[in-house]
């Protein structure tokens, strides 16, 4: 049934004209000219005003609640459509009122829970970086008031804190630029250098970088490629060069004395794998999606005396997007772990003639 001004009139109107004229038939002394000119004025005052109340009054209220509810969602959506012309030829505005106010109210509904997980999110941020700036913080400044307190005087005692104090300020250092390249990234603030090299030079350069740490804890690292042909890619060099430390200073770190990690590229059609294989002491099931969070570790006590901060794989797996690519990870409690990145090829025929 249309539910719009003139259609509820008429049928008013009608019922009132109908009863008008059926009451003046029953009284003797009237004719029939009489009940036809009572049933036209009835129908037609009755309709008049009917229309009128509906029209100028019910509908327009109506039109103006669905203007203002419109005028409220077009302010953040641009695919609203309903307009008073809309109101008033819908079959029934009272269900078309409930049913914009229902959409409305999800879309809020929405936005509150977006918001709700962002605060979330930023209070457990805050916390996080407030208890990784504490921890080298109260080491520099204890180590700093016992001098004050009169180990300056001893020499040997005075050199060990201060070098300790200095380490601990390497590691707040670390720290900030740490999240400010994180803050950057996450910002859009850094844009990839992109360049053209053979990724097996990098690898290279990244092994010579690690070989100290790895001597430290006698690890074996070791590059496993297809054959001697230059490994095309078109990266920013650096950035994919600090993803590819943080992998295999993980697998150092996360390791015990006299392991391995692998440093694997696997050439396909039109991309290369690679890939940083451990048999250190893995990640459980339950931590690997929750890994590439910013100051997740697996296990605060086992990862916190090797002094990492949390971010790296954060950092890593922003760069990557930036690449076009994502990082996966298979892993096992206790057996090892193996995390992987593919890129895409630049064919040697382009690159031939150049510095490479
Ligand atoms: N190869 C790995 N083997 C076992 N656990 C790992 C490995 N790589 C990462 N993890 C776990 O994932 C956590 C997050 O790693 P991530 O590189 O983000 O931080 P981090 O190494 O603790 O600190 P940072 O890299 O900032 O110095 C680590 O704390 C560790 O618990
Ligand atoms: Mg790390």
């Amino acid at each position: 049934m249309f539910f719009n001004a003139k259609s509820v009139s008429l049928l008013l109107a009608l019922c009132i004209g109908g009863i008008t004229s059926a009451f003046l038939s029953l009284i003797p002394d009237v004719s029939i000219t009489g009940v036809i000119v009572g049933l036209v004025i009835a129908f037609s005052s009755s309709f008049l005003l009917t229309y009128f109340i509906l029209e100028f009054i019910f509908f327009k209220e109506v039109g103006n609640i669905h203007r203002q509810i419109h005028e409220l969602r077009s302010n953040q959506s641009a695919t609203f459509d309903v307009s008073n012309e809309l109101v008033k030829s819908s079959k029934n505005p009272i269900s078309g009122i409930k049913s914009q106010i229902r959409d409305y109210a999800e879309m809020k509904e929405e936005e509150i829970a977006q918001l709700k997980k962002m605060e979330r999110y930023r209070k457990e941020f805050l916390a996080n970086i407030s208890h990784e700036l504490k921890t080298p913080i109260f080491a520099t400044q204890g180590f700093i008031l016992t001098l004050l307190d009169g180990a300056v005087n001893d020499k040997t005692v005075r050199d060990r804190f201060l070098k300790k104090a200095a380490k601990s300020l390497n590691a707040l250092n670390i720290l900030v630029e740490d999240l400010l390249t994180v803050s950057k990234i996450e910002a859009g603030e850094i844009s990839m250098d992109f360049e053209v090299f053979d990724i097996q030079i990098m690898i290279v350069d990244v092994l010579e970088q690690v070989e100290q740490k790895a001597e430290k804890k006698n690890i074996t690292v070791s590059l496993e490629v297809p054959n001697d042909d230059p490994i095309y890619v078109n990266a920013d060099y650096n950035r994919l060069k600090q993803v590819v430390i943080n992998l295999v200073v993980n697998g150092i770190k996360y390791n015990e004395k006299g392991g391995w990690v692998n440093v694997i590229l696997q050439v396909h059609d039109n991309l290369v794998t690679l890939m940083v294989k451990d048999n250190g002491m893995g990640i459980p099931l339950e931590d690997q999606n929750r890994i590439f969070e910013r100051f997740y570790r697996v296990e605060k006590s086992r990862t916190k005396k090797q002094g990492g901060s949390g971010l790296g794989l954060a950092i890593c797996k922003h760069i990557l997007e930036q690449h076009n690519t994502s990082i996966t990870l298979q892993s096992e409690a206790e057996v090892g772990s193996t995390f992987s990145f593919d890129l895409n090829l630049v064919q040697d025929t382009e690159y031939e003639n150049s510095e490479f």
